[in-house]
């Protein structure tokens, strides 16, 4: 009697805490809401399975008819297949491409080819219908142009599953590599007072009226009034204050998001973009070079590793050479090469460039990607001209012919050309103010940066890797619109 009271006892607590060892018997073989990627994968034939999901189509006849079925989880759908006298008639009308169902029934070795395994559908729940003549997505293919008009909808596509599911997978992969090393991830504010790039493309943040904004004494907007008492803008980069961190931390990276008011309508180019900044105490620019190659050789890698599906499927529909070009980074060390060596290089062949070369021009996308064919691998070019590149890089002394450059790094890549900026830092003190005044940058208002020059000052060094264009040569894809959910470019802000 005690016994038995004590199992009935166990068993009411096994079940109300989803204890497995008391669960009644019908449950051993119900795998409920399981995801469609772990589904296709599974051996758990005769279970009864559920899975909820998005239709990608429905075929048939009388006798039987077929849904693909995709949730999101993986490029593949699972088939679930219908017996009509088994399933309602007016529930299978509902079930049209773009609805959200959820199907109920045993799982059993397919019979036909393209799928291991497909599911014996015993219900069929509607959710959401999608009417057939107003659903933009049908089963012929669209273009990109066509979907980035409907982004809101892209995530249900293959193209874009496959796309965010490598996203998702590089910023593991990024958190992951710097997890390893005893990096720590360190959050630079998104609103800032500074221009850390000096470049002044920045958007403004404030809260006060725009159209009856208070004026000062010389009839300017008076931003003393302003919510923070100054004039704050959306970051550029969040270098200056990751440097702030890593010199107290040692070894730091930001991942956020950037802002660019520039008005750059190229396949490269966002507005909002997201950039992972490491920084690194007591770094010279050649460790900033192998740190730079580690992480982008990690990142492909992670990727080949684990998204093999999405990157076979991305191959077969955009780009054949895809991963026979990834593997081929991950396998060959980047060139390294100077500013002043790839100039030589490229002004003997000014003839097919559109923007001719001399020592002092900003390399355009043509020059560099030039220079990675030549070289038949990445390249990371130092050592640029001062003028071109930011105040706060380390200066070099003057060349041979008086020629002033700094400790820049910027590795190119096949196709995207510049994928990652850097530097090692200037630490001295004087230098650095001398090279702000030159530029006009504001000393007084980055009091708080040069103090790190003034207290413990030491080397370091750190660099820039944009995301979306790690995400682009990984996926592929051609326009850097279609590899982040929201795009922000000029005159583009709709969703
Ligand atoms: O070369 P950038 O401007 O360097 C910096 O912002 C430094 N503060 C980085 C550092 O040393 N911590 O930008 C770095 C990278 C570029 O190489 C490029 O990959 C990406 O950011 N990037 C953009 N990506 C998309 N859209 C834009 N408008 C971008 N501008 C830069
Ligand atoms: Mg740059």
């Amino acid at each position: 009697m005690v016994l038995f009271i004590l199992i009935t006892l166990l068993s009411v607590f096994a079940n109300r805490f989803n204890y497995p060892f008391f669960a009644p018997a019908n449950k051993k073989t119900e795998m409920a809401n399981i995801r469609i990627k772990n589904l296709l994968q599974s051996n758990a034939i005769d279970s009864i399975v559920n899975v909820e999901g998005w239709v990608r189509s429905k075929r048939g006849n009388k006798q039987v008819q077929f849904i693909a079925l995709n949730d999101g989880s993986c490029v593949g759908n699972i088939q679930v297949v219908v017996d009509p006298n088994a399933i309602n008639e007016e529930v299978m009308k509902l079930v049209t491409t773009g609805a959200a169902i959820k199907a109920e029934g045993k799982l059993v070795a397919s019979q036909g080819a393209g799928q291991t395994v497909e599911i014996q559908a015993t219900t069929i729940t509607v959710y959401g219908t999608a009417d057939v003549d107003t659903f933009p997505l049908q089963k012929k293919g669209h273009t990109l142009e066509f979907l980035r008009e409907i982004a809101h909808l892209r995530p249900r596509t293959n193209t874009f599953g496959a796309v965010f599911r490598v996203r998702h997978a590089m910023a593991y992969a990024i958190h992951k590599f710097f997890n390893d090393r005893d990096f720590f991830y360190w959050h630079s504010p998104i609103i800032t007072g500074s221009d850390a790039e000096g470049a002044g493309e920045m958007f403004r943040v404030s809260a006060l009226s725009p159209t009856n904004p208070p004026l000062n004494s010389e009839g300017k907007i008076d931003y003393k009034a302003d919510f923070f008492g100054r004039e704050t803008n959306l970051t550029v980069s969040g270098q200056l204050e990751g440097e702030l961190g890593a010199m107290g931390l040692g070894l730091i990276y930001t991942f956020g998001p950037t802002f660019r008011a520039e008005n750059s309508n190229t396949p490269r180019h966002l507005a909002e973009f997201w950039m992972i900044e490491p920084e690194m105490a007591f770094y010279d620019i050649h460790d900033n070079m192998d740190l730079a190659e580690a992480l982008l050789k990690y990142c492909i890698n992670y990727a080949l590793e684990n998204c093999e599906d999405d990157l076979v499927f991305l191959t077969n529909l955009y780009d054949k050479e895809l991963m026979d070009r990834l593997k081929s980074v991950v396998a060959n060390p980047f060139k390294r090469l100077s500013y002043t060596e790839a100039v030589s290089i490229l002004e003997k062949l000014n003839d097919k460039f559109e923007f001719k070369v001399q020592w002092g021009s900003d390399l355009q996308k043509e020059h560099e990607t030039f220079l990675v064919e030549h070289f038949k691998t990445p390249v990371i070019l130092t050592d640029y001209p001062a003028a071109i590149k930011s105040f706060y890089m380390k200066q070099n002394d003057p060349d041979a012919d008086g020629r002033k450059t700094v400790r820049a790094m910027d590795v190119l890549f096949p196709w995207i050309g510049e994928i990652i900026g850097g530097s090692q830092r200037e630490e001295n003190y004087d230098k650095l103010v001398n090279r702000m005044r030159e530029l006009n940058i504001p000393e007084k208002e980055m009091w708080w940066y040069l103090d790190t020059r003034k207290f413990g000052t030491c080397p370091h060094a750190g660099f820039g890797l944009g995301f979306e264009r790690l995400v682009l040569f990984v996926t592929g894809m051609s326009n850097i619109r279609d590899v982040i959910p929201f795009p922000r470019t000029p005159k583009n802000a709709e969703f």
